[in-house]
């Protein structure tokens, strides 16, 4: 079986390549290295030995779409490629509408021309807005509260549009909650460029002595500790739930909405504490005011997950914090050298 990744190279792509290729998928990726490395695709030969068909270039771009589509017959697509800062989505809306609906666009209309009609697409947990009821499940409302989240659920009414149209596509929507972590190699992992926005990777740069400490974000939120609550999620179970998505596209048709997370809620202070425990470091902190758009809770219930693709993410948030730290102290002796 071979599969298009869009977006291969990054945090979450790339480990989804790294379980397609174990599981003796072939696999083609295209990514513009906007945000993400090529040497990623060295560490993905070395953990699996095996080398994925590479081609640098955007999505959005009609004609390397038709030439990567002309040169390989797929049985599926999994659409990564995409902006993905909430932040940065305020203050350039324009852009990520033109990117991230532009780019699926023309990827769903010559996955037409071309014949291949199963889609598994990167979708957020942001499409469910600030949630009424806990723990989340696909029933529930969708709202956004920034153009990122918008684009994502734009993208899944679009899908839905597609799939009412033609009953051959077959299509899965997956809703992430927070990927953490990495690769037990160390040798992929996610360390974005500046200053993260995302918590794990900023906790990472204080423990490197990048940063100072770590701002949290509010503690008088009605949760646990009065930190917000999050769903954190492993990267590899993440990567393992496409896997899942993937064999369900492939064998069967319609379109379908489901939850990747791990059903549990963690505060920042318990990922911190727990960061520190696993990898014997101090993380200072300073309580700082609450984050615009910020939700005290979320998430997911993902019996449905379990029911519809039969996944279930397994690592805990001691493995997560362990492999996250692992990775950038592997990346560290390497570029010390
Ligand atoms: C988690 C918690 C913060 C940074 C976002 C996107 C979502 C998804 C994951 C793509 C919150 C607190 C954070 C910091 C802090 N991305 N925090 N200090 O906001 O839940 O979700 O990333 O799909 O779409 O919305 O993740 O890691 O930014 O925040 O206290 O320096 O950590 O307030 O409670 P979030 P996050």
């Amino acid at each position: 079986m071979k599969v298009l990744v869009t977006g291969g190279c990054g945090y979450i792509g790339s480990h989804t390549v790294v379980e397609l290729l174990q599981e003796d998928y072939e696999v083609v990726i295209i990514d513009n290295l906007s945000n993400s490395l090529k040497e990623v695709l060295t560490s993905i030969e070395t953990i699996t030995k095996k080398k994925p068909i590479f081609y640098e270039g955007d999505v959005v771009d009609f004609s390397l779409l038709r030439k990567v589509f002309s040169e390989h017959s797929f049985d599926a697509v999994i659409h990564f490629a995409g902006y993905k800062a909430v932040g940065e989505s305020v203050q350039k809306p324009l852009m990520y509408y033109r990117n991230n609906l532009e780019s699926t666009l023309h990827l769903c209309e010559v996955m037409k021309e071309f014949g291949c009609k199963r889609l598994v697409f990167s979708s957020s947990a942001t499409v469910y807005g600030s949630p009424k009821k806990l723990p989340i499940t696909e029933e529930m409302p969708l709202s956004t509260t920034n153009p990122y989240g918008t684009t994502k659920l734009m993208i899944e009414n679009i899908l839905r549009d597609l799939s009412s149209s033609d009953n051959e596509w077959s299509i899965a929507l997956l809703r992430y909650f927070n990927p953490i972590g990495a690769h037990s190699s160390g040798l992929i992992g996610e360390n974005p460029k500046g200053i993260p926005n995302n918590l794990m990777p900023y906790i990472i740069k204080v423990a490197m002595g990048e940063l100072p400490q770590l701002d949290i974000f509010g503690n008088d939120y009605n949760t646990k500790d009065g930190t917000g609550v999050r769903d954190y999620i492993h990267v590899v179970d993440l990567a393992q739930g496409h896997i899942a998505a993937l064999n369900k596209v492939i064998n069967s048709t319609g379109i379908d909405a489901c939850n990747l997370g791990t059903g549990k809620g963690y505060s920042v202070l318990e990922l911190v504490q727990t960061f520190e425990k696993v990898n014997h470091i101090k993380i200072p902190y300073q309580i700082a005011p609450r984050r615009a758009g910020d939700v005290a809770e979320c998430y997911a219930d993902c019996s449905y997950a379990k029911k519809q693709l039969d996944w279930s993410s397994k690592k805990d948030l001691e493995t997560m914090c362990r492999d996250a730290y692992h990775y950038i102290s592997v990346l560290k002796k390497s570029t010390d050298i």
